[in-house]
């Protein structure tokens, strides 16, 4: 058997430097005190689109939505507040001004708050293409799972061409979420009273009573930003 205590200092520590330099790791690294990232922010990082992986919701409607339904949380298992019932938000504004990003801003702070989430995220037109009937499709099912969803985000009401079975279908989302009081999160392009030419009065009554609004304004972001990559000095 070997002594391993029986070595001199000095010894010992050649002997871990040379296990760490043989892991890639450099013994003189100072140690890494960042926090380890929360498994749920993980997880969610693989369903957030990449262009809004990092977002932060810095509105302040939208962070004082993300603090009150943190706060109503109910004790789950494990002892983390789950999502409870609570009010929905409306996030609406002009292109570009910065709507998804709030949104995926705001589930994500919900899971840095640690709160234990459920969430789904879907365009109002994916919504549709993936709930029209076709053979060998279940819509019943997949609408149930949006519907019971503990939160869900509709993006771009309002964006898709509506009939009256689209008008139909966010008809009975939206009262099946506001009967229940599910928070939603949705973010349209389209004023009130656009909103509710596109989705109907019963579909707009509802919103009106169970939403918090928040307007974004501003320019359109993406040309800011883009009018910015032109001015930046090239770096190749
Ligand atoms: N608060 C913000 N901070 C930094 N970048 C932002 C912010 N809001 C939006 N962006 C960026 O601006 C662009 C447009 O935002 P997006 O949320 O897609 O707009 P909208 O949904 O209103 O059309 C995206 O590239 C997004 O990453
Ligand atoms: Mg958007």
């Amino acid at each position: 058997m070997r002594d391993y205590d029986a070595q001199p200092i000095g010894g010992l520590a050649r002997r871990l430097a040379s296990i760490l330099t043989a892991k890639g790791i450099d013994p003189a690294a100072e140690p890494d005190d960042r926090p380890e990232p929360l498994p749920a922010l993980q997880a969610a990082d693989s369903r957030i689109p990449p262009r809004y992986r990092s977002a932060l919701a810095d509105h302040p409607a939208v962070t004082s939505w993300v603090r009150e339904v943190a706060h109503a949380g109910r004790p789950g298992p494990g002892g983390l507040p789950g999502i409870a019932q609570g009010r929905s938000l409306l996030i609406a504004g002009t292109t570009g001004t910065g709507k998804t990003h709030q949104a995926y801003g705001a589930i994500r702070s919900l899971l840095i708050a640690g709160v234990r989430l459920r969430w789904k995220a879907i365009t109002a037109a994916d919504l549709y293409a993936e709930l029209r009937p076709r053979p060998g499709h279940d819509g019943e099912r997949e609408f149930m799972d949006l519907a019971r969803c503990p939160l869900l985000f509709v993006d771009d009401l309002g964006a898709a061409k509506n009939s009256e079975w689209t008008e139909e279908i966010t008809m009975r989302l939206i009262n099946r979420r506001y009967n229940e009081m599910l928070p939603t999160l949705i973010t349209t392009n389209l004023g009130m009273s656009d909103l509710r030419t596109h989705i109907g009065d019963r579909v707009a009554s509802r919103l009106t009573e169970m939403t918090d609004k928040v307007i974004l304004d501003g320019p359109d972001r993406r040309r800011t930003l883009a009018a910015e990559r032109l001015r930046a000095p090239a770096t190749r």
